[in-house]
């Protein structure tokens, strides 16, 4: 079966993704296993998504309960899934409504439109700016793409979508130079995820909030990766005690079933009304009751407090290797959304060897190791990844 699979694939797809020619069938908490019962550990979880592992039984029995009881009934009608997890989500963020969609992407579509509607109706000049940051990663549809600054989603698809300015990561003064009264917003992740993991300074986005405040624009932050209890506190921003304007969540959201939510308070939250934005699908009961059950499993099971200390554990093992002289030039960070930056440009042969050993990871480029497992990974399965990792990085050493 997995021959034939393997041979539609490469016919009938089109080939937008680089995959292995392995087919899986079932998962289970931290794995994945494949037709003939390999088990493989899953330092992936779906890119960030399997936030409460594999098939959690919680999650399945609400999903199939919901999915025998209403899948869909459009967002003209009122939806009790819908609200009570508004609801949730504002509780969790300090938010005061909630948009659904389908995706991380459209999240960061409805962000903009936000930010954009709030510049034609706040800010004086049609001139307005949205800040973004090089090495961010918002999304594939074009808005998202022209506020991702990396050439690589960018160049094929030119023109982009103008009003989007973009600044150098961590420089304090280039951001204050920035700001005027034609910025109507500024767009950050608090970890940027797709271009390496790399961490926004403290002192960076707080002087971006203070700006923001000052400057009467919006304080934006994508959560698509970091939410949900990845960095170990529901929301990376509350690390530091921030309180933006709009928060943008999916991946780990829906705990694998697809849903995207921007959050907004104040002002922003009052930005879309009847007929500027929409979606069929989105926030449809099925979906937002994977959602609520997902964020059920995270309470109960406290995978944010399990995912900074298993996080803290995983990084001290990495560390480990490094001193004993694996080619590790860095550790980065928080929680269990990791990257370790190589010394050699061998990330694509570290993954496709750990594969080979059964251990799912992925590489950024050529220099950089990301790993995100599940929120339920114990310490064991660390070590087990930490062995495999020594053997791989020793193996393709040059
Ligand atoms: C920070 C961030 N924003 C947005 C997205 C886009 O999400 P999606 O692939 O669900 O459209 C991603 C995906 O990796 C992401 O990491």
């Amino acid at each position: 079966m997995q021959a034939q699979v393997w041979a539609l694939d490469q016919q009938r797809l089109m080939q937008t993704y680089r995959r292995q020619p392995v087919l899986f069938v079932r998962g289970e908490g931290a794995y994945l296993y494949d037709t003939e019962g390999n088990r493989y550990l899953d330092f992936l979880a779906g890119v960030a998504v399997c936030n409460v592992g594999h098939c959690h039984p919680h999650l399945v029995a609400r999903v199939q309960q919901q999915a025998a009881q209403l899948m869909h009934i459009s967002n003209l009608l009122l939806s009790e899934p819908q609200a009570r997890l508004a609801d949730r989500l504002c509780e969790l963020t300090g938010m005061e409504r909630a948009f659904f969609c389908n995706c991380g992407a459209e999240a960061c579509e409805t962000a903009i439109k936000i930010a954009r509607k709030y510049a034609n109706t706040h800010k004086s000049t049609p001139d307005y700016e949205i800040l973004v940051l090089e090495g961010s990663f918002h999304g594939r549809t074009m808005g998202a793409v022209s506020a991702t600054i990396q050439p690589k989603y960018q160049q094929p698809f030119v023109p982009l979508l103008p009003c989007f300015r973009a600044l150098p990561r961590n420089d304090l003064s280039a951001l204050r130079e920035a700001f005027s009264e034609r910025t109507a917003a500024i767009f950050l992740e608090p970890i940027q995820g797709e271009s390496g993991v790399n961490p926004l300074t403290d002192e960076y986005l707080l002087e971006a909030q203070s700006l923001c405040q000052r400057y009467n624009a919006l304080f934006m932050i994508d959560e698509v990766q970091t939410g949900m209890g990845r960095t170990g506190k529901w929301f990376a921003y509350q690390h530091l005690g921030l309180m933006p304007d709009v928060v943008t969540l999916a991946k780990g959201l829906g705990g694998g079933f697809p849903i995207g939510a921007c959050l907004a308070r104040g002002i922003a939250a009052e930005i879309l009304q009847v007929g500027d934005h929409g979606s069929t699908f989105g926030g449809n009961p099925l979906a937002c009751t994977a959602a609520l059950a997902t964020i059920e499993i995270i309470e109960q099971e406290q995978l944010c407090e399990r995912a900074a200390r298993v996080g803290n554990y995983l990084r001290q093992r990495l560390l480990e290797l490094q001193h004993q002289d694996a080619p590790i030039q860095e550790v980065r960070g928080r929680g269990l959304l990791i990257g370790v930056q190589l010394t050699e440009p061998i990330a694509r042969t570290v993954v496709d060897k750990a594969f080979e050993q059964r251990l799912i990871i992925n590489p950024v480029g050529d220099w950089i190791l990301r790993l995100a497992p599940p929120l339920v990974i114990t310490e064991h399965e660390v070590d087990a990844a930490i062995a495999t990792l020594q053997a791989v990085l020793r193996e393709v050493r040059p």
